[in-house]
């Protein structure tokens, strides 16, 4: 069974978080908050507890994990010292949604960790209960998001039991993650930053503290993430994992929102004919322009930190609610939209209408 602690950001200290720690100090699988999505953590040492990872997740074993710190010290030990660039990118980000790849030290981690890669993905948590559950176990914590792969990411920890209770350690409840999708992974190389996936750090962001250096965005196709596998023929009542809800997931877009929304009317009342039970996601100004027998509101338009934090629930919620084919609005692809459009589209596997 998965132990279950509650630790709220107020409470967290060494004390409350000792069993946790000490569970993750013998090897075991813990998930935690973090302020972008909750991550299951093994210590990043230990080949036996990064394979628990794995296994529990069920991930491919070609994906590495990012390893998790409290302490600017600890990168010394995991890493080659950063560029003076990248140094400036941990001044102003960590803690925070950032993850860096840099050389790693030979010989520190568990080869799993970094899928036989000669880099490792390294970030400092913005939250209190990771930092101090990190700091207690004394140890690099690998952690993957907490999720089934394939699953949209848990921003609770009633999403990590329903993918993973019973096959992991425990979990640290520390209510509703913060930004609600996970870390920018950038790597500085040939002189410019590349963004490997979108993420909490924006792209604006991260070139206003390097002025002076290319900041590469992260194209549709060239995220770190895999895309997900060809969707298998899918049997009646059968839960199977893709990257996203389980019903077809088409992805609406254009530079004309009442085309949008003129469209993905269209294609629920077709779908309604051929007899699907239908959802749209939509936000919270367009809720009122569609009918569909599950209508999810993913935050505000005019609030893009309220889309991004509502996400990957709202995506959960279509499950729950058994839809056979969703129809999603697209959002501004500006600031943090960018990284919630890259989750749409891996969501929607490819299937995009441009309107
Ligand atoms: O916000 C987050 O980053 C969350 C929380 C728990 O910290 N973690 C997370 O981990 O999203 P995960 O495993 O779901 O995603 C890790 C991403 C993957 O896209 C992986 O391919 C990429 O980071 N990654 C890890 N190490 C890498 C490396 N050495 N080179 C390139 N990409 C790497
Ligand atoms: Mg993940």
């Amino acid at each position: 069974t998965t132990k279950q602690w509650k630790v709220t950001a107020e409470e967290a200290a060494p004390e409350t978080l000792a069993e946790p720690a000490s569970l993750l100090k013998k090897g075991g699988t813990v998930a935690f908050p973090t302020e972008t999505v909750y991550g299951l953590g093994a210590d990043a040492r230990s080949t036996e507890a990064v394979a628990a990872v794995f296994a529990a997740k069920g991930r491919p074993s070609d994906n590495p994990l990012i390893v998790h710190i409290a302490d600017r010290s600890q990168l010394e030990e995991l890493t080659a010292p950063p560029e003076e660039a990248v140094s400036r990118l941990l001044d102003a980000f960590w803690p925070g949604p950032l993850t860096v790849v840099l050389p790693a030290r030979p010989g520190v981690l568990s080869p799993l960790v970094t899928a036989g890669l000669s880099t490792v993905g390294v970030r400092m948590p913005d939250h209190p209960v990771a930092l101090a559950l990190i700091a207690a176990a004394g140890c690099p914590v690998a952690a993957p998001s907490a999720n089934r792969s394939g699953r949209p990411s848990p921003t609770r920890a009633s999403h990590v039991l329903e993918d993973l209770g019973g096959r992991i350690g425990g979990v640290v409840d520390g209510g509703e993650a913060g930004v609600g999708l996970e870390s920018t992974v950038a790597e500085y190389a040939g002189g410019a930053l590349h963004i490997l996936r979108p993420g909490g750090v924006t792209q604006a962001q991260l070139q206003a503290v390097l002025p002076d250096v290319p900041v590469v965005g992260a194209s549709a196709g060239l995220e770190a993430e895999s895309l997900p596998e060809p969707e298998a023929p899918r049997a009646p009542g059968m839960k199977y994992a893709h990257y996203a809800p389980q019903g077809a997931m088409l992805l609406v877009q254009g530079e004309d929102p009442a085309a949008v929304q003129e469209r993905i009317r269209a294609e629920l009342d077709a779908a309604k004919q051929r007899g699907e039970r239908t959802g749209v996601f939509t936000y919270a100004e367009h809720a009122h322009l569609f009918a569909a027998d599950h209508v999810a509101v993913c935050g505000r338009l005019d609030d893009p930190a309220s889309v991004a934090r509502e996400l990957y629930a709202a995506l959960r919620s279509f499950d729950e609610a058994g839809v056979s084919f969703i129809a999603a609005e697209a959002c501004p692809a500006a600031g943090i939209g960018q990284a919630v459009m890259n989750r749409l589209r891996k969501a929607s596997g490819g299937n995009i209408r441009t309107v």
